[in-house]
């Protein structure tokens, strides 16, 4: 490339305006939605940032696709054309469309979980771990030491610990039903897995017949870090690296509402037939007829077209650099950031940045309610609000206390970002000002979506 300036490859076609707020209007906003920034209006937020799920924007030929959208109960042509799509990719023999990823999740572990058994995972995202925890079943993290290391650099820190995931399959043997691996690894920092270490992964469970799942969200991102990080393949097409993943696999979780570029959607997909059969009949329970799974035949024809979007070499290449243009001005800044940066989000290291919060005071959810309150920016805490509660009703501090920024696809331009980076840097700047958090109310599952905070 002859310039270094990374720019969007497309044009806005048709735009959505932004709402302006004062830092007084929206210190009254928070303190109305107990300082939990998911109870916040959405129009009183300025530059989204609290997820990648569901809320990129779709392309002019995703909206065209969607009049093609056939509404028949079963067997509608929309069908034929997602699992065609999807199989393109993922050519797993049965597909199963569910109306969003933890759908999947949540009739794959029904099938498969129970009491006594245990599902490892590099890092499970906070709805598989509570799906899998739902049915009695232990869900355990075994990413390797790096991905727990905030500062530390590395190129595949989503990696597996192959030594310790060999270590449990033989101490648990008989009660570990399925690995998980999550591409990237979301509540790691959106880290990459490489290759090598899926190959490795597929080598142990191998040794103990046990079978491998993706949850491959952010599959597209995760095969564009492969791509140019690791040795020998460079030269490669995307999709072929993403057909090569799932061939080391043996069935997979999906939310649509990542890098399929869509808004709404998912999938569970498997070649093992008994198992397969089990989860139809559990679709047809909750979520639908298993030829539309919960969704609109236009859905099902947005995530077709969608996927084919999300492997393009130009969009990958903008995605994955603009997500680095903020997580890199922030580090330069002397800003604590999970490094490297990661595919779809910036996570801040609240525990280095707010060292003077202990973690039961919950750093994460300062510092978030500090960068809505003084910019607008709705982040969102990973950190001791979402995995500290533990299912005996105790509370520890998480491995990290983070909080993501996560980048919306195809929805914010430069301008929104360098706007971004310049809120975080003032917060940080007076860092030392924030103060800790104290829980008022909380549920006793997933408790950051509806807990309340006051300041301590
Ligand atoms: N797995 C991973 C790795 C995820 O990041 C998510 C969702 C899911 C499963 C569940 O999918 O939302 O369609 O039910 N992550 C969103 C996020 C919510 O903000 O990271 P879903």
């Amino acid at each position: 490339m002859a310039f270094r300036t990374i720019i969007e490859p497309f044009r806005i076609h048709s735009v959505e305006p932004l709402r302006l707020t004062t830092e007084e209007q929206r210190r009254e906003a928070i303190r109305r939605s107990g300082h939990n920034l998911f109870a916040l209006d959405a129009r009183d937020v300025l530059i989204d940032l609290l997820t990648d799920s569901g809320t990129g924007a779709m392309s002019r030929d995703q909206w065209a696709a969607i009049q093609h959208g056939d509404e028949s109960y079963a067997g509608s042509p929309s069908w034929h054309r997602f699992a065609d799509a999807v199989r393109v990719l993922f050519p797993f023999k049965h597909i199963i469309p569910t109306h969003q990823g933890r759908a999947a999740e949540k009739i794959l572990f029904s099938a498969v979980g129970g009491p006594d058994l245990v599902i490892p995972n590099n890092t499970h995202f906070d709805t598989t771990r509570a799906n899998v925890e739902y049915t009695g079943a232990e869900a355990v993290d075994l990413v390797i030491e790096e991905g727990r290391r905030p500062q530390d650099e590395h190129p595949f820190k989503g990696n597996m610990d192959l030594d310790a995931l060999d270590r449990l399959l033989t101490e648990r043997k008989g009660s570990v039903p399925l690995v998980m691996v999550t591409i990237t690894n979301n509540s790691g920092g959106g880290q990459p897995v490489s290759l090598e270490n899926l190959k490795g992964v597929r080598a142990v469970c191998d040794r103990h017949s046990v079978p491998v799942f993706l949850d491959a969200c952010r599959f597209a991102e995760n095969a564009w870090f492969i791509r140019e990080r690791e040795e020998g393949q460079g030269g490669r097409e995307v999709a072929d690296i993403v057909r090569e993943i799932a061939a080391l696999a043996d069935g997979m979780t999906m939310s649509a509402k990542k890098d399929p570029l869509a808004n709404i959607g998912g999938w569970l997909a498997m070649n093992d037939d008994d198992l397969a059969e089990r989860c139809r009949n559990l679709l047809i329970l909750t979520e639908g007829f298993p030829t539309y799974g919960g969704l609109a035949g236009r859905d099902l024809e947005a995530i077709a077209q969608g996927l084919a979007e999300a492997v393009e070499h130009d969009y990958l290449r903008y995605r994955i650099r603009s997500t680095a243009y903020l997580g890199d001005a922030l580090h330069r800044a002397g800003i604590p950031v999970v490094r490297p940066i990661g595919g779809h989000a910036v996570y801040l290291d609240a525990r280095a940045l707010l060292p003077h919060i202990p973690p039961l005071e919950y750093p994460g959810q300062s510092l978030a309610v500090a960068l809505y309150e003084a910019g607008g920016i709705r982040g969102c805490e990973i950190g001791t609000v979402m995995f500290g509660l533990q299912p005996d009703g105790s509370e520890q501090p998480a491995a990290m206390d983070l909080v993501r920024l996560a980048i919306p696809r195809r929805t914010y331009t430069q301008s929104h970002i360098d706007y971004a980076i310049e809120v975080v840097t003032a917060v940080a700047e007076r860092a030392g000002d924030l103060r800790g958090m104290r829980i008022v109310s909380q549920p006793s599952a997933l408790r950051h979506f509806t807990a309340t905070f006051e300041p301590v």
